[in-house]
């Protein structure tokens, strides 16, 4: 098995994100790779996931693909073997990807479809998700009403995201492009739930990052429909007021919630059986969702 912590190339780095490094390629474009760094409450962990990066990278590809009808995205056609050495793209086949850089636009679009994690929380001290209030007596990962654009803001390295008002996204982009992304970002939930049900897998919520190409449009970037960006559910187990079964990391979380861990590096280790669990769900959800 093939398994990447940390990637060394010839061309210069740009940004070593929590799971993805960045290298500079020329003014339009930039190499992506998708390591296999494991990072839970935006905390990097020590252990990582073998092949997770190539998984990830293959999925976001197949739902870029499946929403270009909907939005544009940061995919070009440039193959590695044209930005990098012969070894190089031999070795990052599959988990490296040549992008437009764009410029990010500061907000994580997150839509929820359901009722679960921060937000269920949130419901039950407030009858609220984000602000928005929620009818009386939902139950733990019930279905919401109809899906909710809660967006957040971007954070610092180190800092977690935090929620923000569509009024403050106004204030970050614009009214027009706040707007844009708020029915762009629903528009793709719709259609990337309605897909991943018909394969039996409930897309509970995603998060989206957008940004602006040459032109100023509107372009899909980063990674979309992932197990790291999105809560996947399987559909035949689903039952409101019980906690779903699901494939994505949501099995590192609860095994963390059992620890008395601050949720501040450094991080713990992981127990074997959990990572295995975890690296199982991974492989599940592309094999459901993309064959
Ligand atoms: N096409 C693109 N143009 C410009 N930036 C992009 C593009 N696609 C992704 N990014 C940015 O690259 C980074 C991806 O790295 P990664 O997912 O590891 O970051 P992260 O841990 O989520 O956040 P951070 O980078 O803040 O640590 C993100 O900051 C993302 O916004
Ligand atoms: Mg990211």
């Amino acid at each position: 098995m093939r398994t990447l912590i940390k990637t060394k190339l010839s061309l210069p780095l740009l940004h070593r994100g929590k799971v993805r490094d960045i290298f500079d390629i020329d003014d339009a474009n930039m190499l992506i790779v998708t390591t296999d760094r494991l990072s839970a409450y935006d905390v990097v962990f020590d252990q990582p996931i073998p092949e997770k990066g190539m998984i990830l990278t293959s999925i976001a590809n197949y739902w870029f693909q499946k929403t270009e009808h909907i939005v544009q995205n940061h995919l070009t056609d440039i193959n590695l073997e044209e930005v990098l050495s012969n070894d190089e793209a031999e070795m990052l086949a599959g988990r490296a990807i040549v992008v437009k850089k764009l410029r990010p636009l500061a907000i994580e679009a997150v839509v929820r479809g359901y009722l679960i994690g921060s937000g269920w929380k949130e419901y039950l001290s407030s009858s609220m998700v984000c602000g928005i209030p929620l009818p009386p007596n939902m139950k733990l990962a019930q279905q919401l009403l109809k899906p909710l654009y809660t967006p957040s803001s971007k954070a610092g390295v180190g800092e977690h995201d935090a929620n923000i008002s569509f009024k403050e996204t106004e204030a970050i982009v614009g009214s027009a492009l706040a707007t844009q992304i708020k029915e762009m970002s629903l528009k793709i939930y719709q259609f990337a739930a309605e897909h991943a049900l018909s394969c039996g897998i409930i897309v509970a919520d995603t998060k989206f990052e957008f940004g602006l190409d040459e032109d100023n449009q509107l372009t899909l970037m980063d990674e979309v429909l992932t197990p790291d960006s999105s809560r996947f559910w399987s559909a035949a187990n689903y039952q409101p007021g019980k906690n779903p079964k699901s494939y994505d990391k949501q099995i590192i979380r609860d095994y963390l919630e059992t620890l008395d861990w601050n949720k501040k590096p450094p991080a713990p280790r992981l127990p074997d059986n959990i990572m295995a669990k975890a690296a199982e769900k991974y492989h599940q959800v592309y094999s459901i969702l993309c064959n």
